[in-house]
């Protein structure tokens, strides 16, 4: 494995390769990486000729109260990860953005919502980054979690709308062996805490599992098991649009944040018809 630092060699490493028409493929990170992270470099594997993993933690996607500053870092950690699963590039740049970046890329409509509600400038953060990381990968086929779904939904929409040619694929949400899904910010969270989140996942599978068709009755039952400090949201939604529904008739998704102390905590499921 090569570990790339400077933008200018990632790119006409990248450029060089699509010239060569060679299949690419990239799993963009923040780094501190855990299992969830690890499954995504290694699903791609097989799907690629080659496998950039990035690892930028982006100023942009983070508000001005949030945790940039602390936000967990472990390179040579996350080198020796990224290389058990099979990437071939590194890419980890000190900085991403030129001193006189000017672009702003912005996804509408589904970002009003859920993630977007609670940090108004996440969405234009992520989708700025990751059209910037395209750029410089030049990939043809990217993986997101699903552990961050809307995330998924707003990054897929922008690869449609701008016509990007890059296949984006959904990777699983991983869970650890009691539950709780896998996240770099669990490591925030006290021992009496981690064991009050388990409530989150529960509360979802509690909405799953229940065969009632009506969306509020579920949600209702989930709030009951839910154990936090605050419930930023926790509804059941159109898996593409992110709409609330009322019935629950059709796949969907039960989505939901919680927050214990000063950790948020997102996580959600998939509904059977
Ligand atoms: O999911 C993440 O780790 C980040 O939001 C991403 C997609 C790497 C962009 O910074």
């Amino acid at each position: 494995m090569d570990i790339i630092h400077s933008v200018d060699t990632m790119h006409a490493l990248a450029l060089g390769w699509r010239a060569r028409g060679k299949k690419v493929g990239f799993v963009p990170t923040m780094g501190y990486l855990h299992r969830g992270h690890t499954t995504l470099i290694e699903l791609m594997r097989p799907r690629c000729e080659l496998l950039v993993v990035s690892i930028y933690v982006n100023p942009l996607q983070f508000g001005p109260t949030e945790d940039l500053t602390r936000y967990p870092r472990d390179p040579d950690g996350d080198a020796k990860k990224c290389e058990a699963a099979g990437c071939d590039i590194l890419f980890m740049p000190e900085s991403l953005y030129p001193p006189d970046f000017r672009t702003t890329v912005n996804v509408t409509g589904i970002t009003s919502r859920w993630e977007g509600a609670e940090r108004p400038t996440h969405f234009a953060g992520v989708a700025t980054v990751v059209c910037r990381l395209f750029g410089l990968v030049q990939p043809t086929v990217a993986m997101f979690g699903e552990k961050d779904y809307q995330q998924f939904t707003v990054l897929k929409s922008m690869a449609r709308d701008l016509a990007m040619g890059i296949e984006i694929v959904p990777g699983p949400l991983v869970r650890d062996h009691d539950g709780l899904a896998l996240s770099s910010r669990n490591v925030y969270l006290s021992t009496e805490d981690r064991a009050r989140a388990l409530s989150l996942h529960q509360a979802l599978y509690a909405i799953r599992d229940s065969r009632s068709p009506s969306a509020k009755e579920r949600i209702a039952l989930a709030r009951e098991k839910l154990v936090c400090d605050k419930v930023d949201y926790l509804d059941i939604v159109d898996p593409d649009t992110l709409e609330p529904v009322e019935l629950v008739n059709r796949p969907l998704r039960a989505i939901a944040t919680a927050r214990y102390g000063r950790t948020r905590l997102l996580d959600n499921v998939a509904i059977g018809p």
